[in-house]
């Protein structure tokens, strides 16, 4: 334990599971009792509060949603890069022609391209959909295209906003990847104009209600489901099978599997489902 940290024990520790588990779905496991140790104990020494189960005593009875919010923001687990599992980013960028085609007619006669990242943390999957899909189709730029961005964690969220990540982030990518970038000459990235415009973020916890309707042409949920249990992880691809258009694609977590949540869909590559409505449609029979 480092200075200034609190103890936790086993009760607290469990009354901080519980908690976490019931507001954002996320079951913690015993290998990350030493980060909810260090991530809280800040929040605990900024309230004066002499213990973890003071803490959680506090947020029960007195703690206002911006105190909810913080001891969410501090569990989540928001590691991201760009390109991350790039081989999705090529096949939405192979298939973005097709789905046009069955696309729904928009008000204004656009063609509408409409794209979830379920679980975006700072930034980097959609604003590599973004850039990705603006590179590889150039006309996308006219067309009434959009990528909700949605996270549970709002400090992630306002740094993704922004738009502006060191360079570091750049390490690995290829030189065609990294002219994709505005780079400014201080040490930092930034993403265009023209990729930023595309993208909205907005604050969602995936356990809750969604307020939008969908469909969406292509959604990526990606080491999202990780953090959640079996039947958790079965019931959220299940949801989010039924707001894909027909035809449209669903990305998940190399480690991930729809297990349960699997109706609907069919498996067209590694980690790549499609939306068959005929699927959904007997299923439900
Ligand atoms: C490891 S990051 C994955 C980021 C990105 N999708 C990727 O694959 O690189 C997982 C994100 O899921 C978010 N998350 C966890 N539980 C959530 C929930 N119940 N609702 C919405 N987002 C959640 C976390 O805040 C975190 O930013």
């Amino acid at each position: 334990m480092d200075a200034g940290e609190f103890a936790l024990s086993d009760r607290e520790f469990n009354r901080v599971k519980a908690r976490v588990y019931a507001e954002a779905g996320i079951s913690l496991s015993a290998a990350k009792r030493t980060l909810v140790v260090s991530r809280l104990s800040k929040l605990v020494r900024a309230l004066g509060l002499p213990t973890i189960d003071a803490y959680l005593d506090h947020l029960e009875r007195a703690g206002s949603a911006a105190q909810a919010q913080d001891f969410i923001n501090a569990l989540t687990t928001n590691l991201t890069r760009f390109w991350r599992e790039e081989h999705h980013f090529e096949h939405l960028a192979t298939h973005v022609g097709g789905l046009l085609q069955r696309a729904r007619p928009a008000a204004a006669g656009r063609p509408r391209l409409r794209i979830w990242s379920a679980g975006c943390s700072t930034g980097q999957e959609p604003y590599t959909i973004a850039l990705s899909l603006l590179a590889a189709h150039p006309d996308l730029r006219r067309w009434d295209f959009r990528i909700l961005a949605t996270d549970i964690d709002t400090s992630v969220l306002a740094r993704a906003a922004g738009g502006i990540y060191p360079e570091s982030e750049l390490n690995g990518l290829s030189a065609g990847r990294v002219r994709l970038f505005e780079r400014p000459g201080d040490g930092t990235i930034r993403i265009p104009a023209a990729a930023r415009e595309v993208v909205a973020f907005k604050p969602l916890n995936l356990m809750a209600a969604w307020p939008m309707k969908g469909p969406f042409d292509a959604i990526f949920c990606r080491n999202v489901a990780i953090y959640f249990d079996k039947p958790t992880q079965g019931a959220l691809f299940g949801r989010l099978g039924g707001m894909l258009a027909p035809g449209g694609f669903l990305y998940i977590g190399h480690s991930e599997n729809l297990g349960t949540g699997s109706t609907g869909v069919r498996p067209v590559g590694k980690t790549i489902y499609q939306s068959a409505p005929a699927l959904r449609a007997r299923a439900a029979a």
